[in-house]
């Protein structure tokens, strides 16, 4: 769908739909959506004096009588109420209107700014979120349904706006949205696919391909490779799975570039728990663990764009976690990288081993932050539920960028507790430390097992709990949300706006 902007007036504008928005409780609408009502002799107020609508968020109405302006139909999207008003909400109307666009089968699709007129909200911030909401909402993943795959394509989606000097914002605004969508869209997609297309080697191939495309370093080890440079604990995972795992490795050098960010993402392509084997139930669900893997990919395929003043330094361990006869065993040690004796008393904290020996890569590379980002605890959706990822780390300033750069994309994160009086849980019995299961506070001790191999590099670890939906939210359909890509390159661009 190509999202732009035009200026002129909406009653004039030609398209199958045309959206327009309402605040809860008002009565006569006013603005662009007043303008539309006058010209459809008050059609829009009609409906709110017949109680048909009331502007509740997201909740939208389609006016199928037309005449006296260009559009086939004018679908009324609610903003809900004035006090609680703001980009998330512009958000979560964009994406309820799009939708019902696509129920409409509209191909050509333009609507009112969300939040300029009475919502007092800078222009650029209400068409990031338009267009961002709009595009987030429209997605759903086709590849593999032979039937009605291309049903719901919009072709085109214009904000009409009619004050000429608000238009350069506003086109600023979209590109923001577009860079971010981009990358969230490409995570979901990665993330929607089934772990027998989404390997560790089409992770591989994927990264060699952003690479190509903009002229970055990609270094790829197989099986044997990994084991040679030493990674004990992403080759221990590796054991129990006849496909083959990678350490995907991608480097950015800017020209004009001060520090080196390290961004490591948790690529385990479909985790059964191994021998600390998952439920049957639900269980499918687990080849979205490669959701940090595929927010890290997301963000350095935009890069080329962003051009952000920083070294990047990407680094994806992939595997799968799986039973077999060369399996590891609950309570078998390995060591890692930089040498620590690791117990993996169960099997299913994959994620932190695979993590730790990445990171402690990152640490030799004489990075100047880590970023990591997983599908790391079951806790941490008990805790923050579907909406919300989980941050800890062990540099302020690095988190609260990120929870700024997460809020400026409708991606929240929360902060948790990186509680040391919990040290003691991961404190080995026959080695150095343990990966064990437990779900109290899981979130915090899977951080903290992690925090062993930062060394004193800043960092910041991102739990995404949210990269899964189980149910139709307003911003994605049921699967993946794509969570993390669009923190990372809002992160990323936010150095270019402040250094
Ligand atoms: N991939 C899972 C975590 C997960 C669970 C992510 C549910 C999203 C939804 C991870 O590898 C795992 O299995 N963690 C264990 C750790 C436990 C054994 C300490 C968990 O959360 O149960
Ligand atoms: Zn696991
Ligand atoms: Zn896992």
């Amino acid at each position: 769908m190509h999202i732009g902007a035009v200026q002129g007036s909406l009653t004039e504008h030609s398209c199958d739909v045309l959206i327009v928005n309402l605040f809860e409780g008002v009565e006569s609408p006013g603005g662009g959506t007043g303008a539309v009502d006058r010209a459809l002799s008050g059609a829009i107020s009609d409906v709110i004096k017949r109680d048909e609508f009331q502007g509740k968020l997201g909740d939208t109405i389609v006016i199928r009588d037309c005449r006296g302006i260009q559009a086939d139909r004018v679908v009324v999207v609610g903003l809900g109420k004035r006090e609680s008003f703001g980009p998330p909400e512009i958000m979560r109307a964009a994406a309820r209107a799009i939708r019902t666009c696509q129920q409409l089968k509209a191909k050509w699709v333009a609507g009112i700014l969300h939040g300029a007129g009475v919502g007092g909200i800078e222009p650029f911030d209400c068409a990031r979120a338009t267009a961002l909401g709009t595009a987030l909402g429209a997605y759903e993943h086709t590849r593999l349904k032979t039937e009605n795959r291309k049903s719901n394509n919009i072709e085109s989606f214009e904000i009409v706006e009619i004050s000429a000097d608000k238009l350069p914002d506003i086109e600023r605004g979209i590109g923001r949205a577009e860079l971010v969508s981009e990358a969230v869209l490409y995570a979901r997609d990665l993330v929607n696919e089934p772990s027998n297309v989404v390997t560790p080697e089409y992770l591989a191939s994927a990264a060699r391909d952003i690479a190509e495309r903009s002229g970055m370093e990609c270094r790829i080890l197989d099986r044997a490779g990994i084991e040679s440079a030493g990674m004990g604990l992403l080759a221990a995972v590796a054991r129990g799975s006849a496909v083959e795992p990678r350490f995907i490795e991608l480097k950015h050098t800017s020209a004009n570039a001060g520090k080196t960010i390290a961004l490591v993402g948790k690529g385990i392509t479909f985790d059964s728990g191994g021998y600390s084997l998952k439920r049957s139930e639900g269980m499918y669900w687990m080849k979205d663990d490669m959701a940090g893997a595929a927010a890290v990919l997301a963000a350095m395929r935009a890069v080329p764009q962003i051009k952000p003043p920083v070294n990047l330094l990407a680094l994806i361990p992939a595997t799968e976690n799986m039973i077999g006869g060369n399996a590891i065993h609950p309570g078998d040690v390995f060591t890692s990288l930089d040498g620590k004796t690791v117990e993996v008393n169960n099997t299913d904290c994959e994620g932190r081993l695979i993590l730790s020996d990445a990171v402690a890569y990152a640490v030799d590379r004489k990075v100047d932050a880590i970023i990591d980002l997983a599908t790391l605890t079951g806790a941490c959706v008990g805790a923050l539920g579907r909406q919300i990822s989980g941050i800890l780390g062990t540099d302020d300033e690095l988190i609260e960028r990120l929870i700024a750069a997460g809020d400026a994309c409708g991606e929240k994160l929360w902060r948790l507790p990186l509680h040391e009086g919990y040290g003691d849980l991961i404190k080995g019995h026959t080695a150095d430390i343990k990966a064990d299961g437990g779900s109290e506070g899981g979130a915090i001790i899977g951080a903290l097992f992690i925090k062993n191999f930062v060394g004193d590099v800043p960092w910041a670890h991102i739990d995404l709990s949210s990269s899964v939906t189980k149910k139709d939210v307003d911003l994605a359909r049921k699967g993946a949300v794509g969570a993390g890509a669009g923190t990372l390159v809002e992160y990323l661009a936010s150095h270019c706006d402040s250094e």
